[in-house]
């Protein structure tokens, strides 16, 4: 679909992109492997995007890893995928260090069991003062939860009398969400979803208001540099209008 779009190095390429990492299991069922085998085989595809996005100059990306709704999966596939963050700190921490990426988290950690939760801390911590590229890992992230869990804390300061009702604006609730630590990289510019499917899946509803969004056939775990280019090809050449018209 995407495979005549070339990358230009000389355009603009997006601040934050945001992928939705779909196909794994399928991945691996056509190679008679298990669905976890896909996950792992997708989190190397991970490294593999990551270092590619750092090359890029891109500043953020935000990267689906588990959402509030794959508790519903099969207790030993939701335990595989509470394991990964250590495979992550063992196997990819020291490629993410070398490359000065930080690593940061978004979502609710209270369903989260301790032992996952210190992986993913010791990666955020050992990484917290690199200055390249941001390693968002949305990890039971739900955009429904967290647009509940805003709307909760600005009515609580709306009851204490901190804040006024017609004081609440877009940046109150954008302040709220979890991607307020990517400060003036929140929104992302590009979405991406890999595998075919077409849909959101309660990814960053409010964020990707004005995103552009690019679904490939490519699974997950085949991603990889050449995709990503081919991708962000594809972006250069769309005209972002934010609503406006356009006076070029
Ligand atoms: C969706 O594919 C993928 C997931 C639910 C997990 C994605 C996780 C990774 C790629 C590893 C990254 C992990 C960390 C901790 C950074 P699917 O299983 O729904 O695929 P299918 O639609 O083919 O069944």
């Amino acid at each position: 679909m995407l495979t005549d779009v070339n990358y230009n190095p000389n355009l603009p390429v997006p601040n934050h992109i945001a992928v939705i990492m779909d196909g794994n299991g399928r991945w691996a069922q056509e190679r008679g492997l298990k669905r976890t085998d896909g996950h792992l085989e997708g989190l190397k595809a991970l490294k593999r995007v990551v270092i590619a996005t750092h090359k890029m100059d891109v500043k953020v990306l935000t990267a689906y890893a588990f959402s509030t709704e794959n508790w519903k999966r099969p207790l030993s596939e939701v335990n595989y995928l509470m394991g990964l963050p250590k495979v992550l700190n063992d196997e990819i921490l020291p490629d993410l260090i070398e490359n000065n990426v930080q690593v940061r988290m978004s979502g609710n950690f209270d369903k989260v069991p301790l032992n996952t939760k210190k992986y993913i801390q010791n990666a955020i911590d050992r990484t917290k003062d690199n200055t390249g590229l941001i390693l968002n890992i949305a990890f039971n992230y739900g955009s429904r939860d967290e647009i509940t869990k805003a709307v909760q804390a600005i009515a609580t300061e709306v009851s204490k009398g901190d804040l006024k009702v017609k004081d609440i604006s877009e940046q109150t609730i954008s302040d709220e969400l979890y991607t307020a630590q990517l400060g003036e990289y929140a929104d992302p510019d590009l979405l991406i979803r890999s595998s075919g499917e077409v849909r959101l899946s309660n990814y960053l509803l409010w964020q990707l208001a004005y995103s552009e969004m690019l679904f490939t056939e490519t699974k997950w775990p085949d991603f990889d540099e050449k995709v990503l280019q081919e991708c962000v090809g594809e972006f250069q050449r769309r005209n972002r209008r934010f609503g406006a018209i356009d006076t070029k």
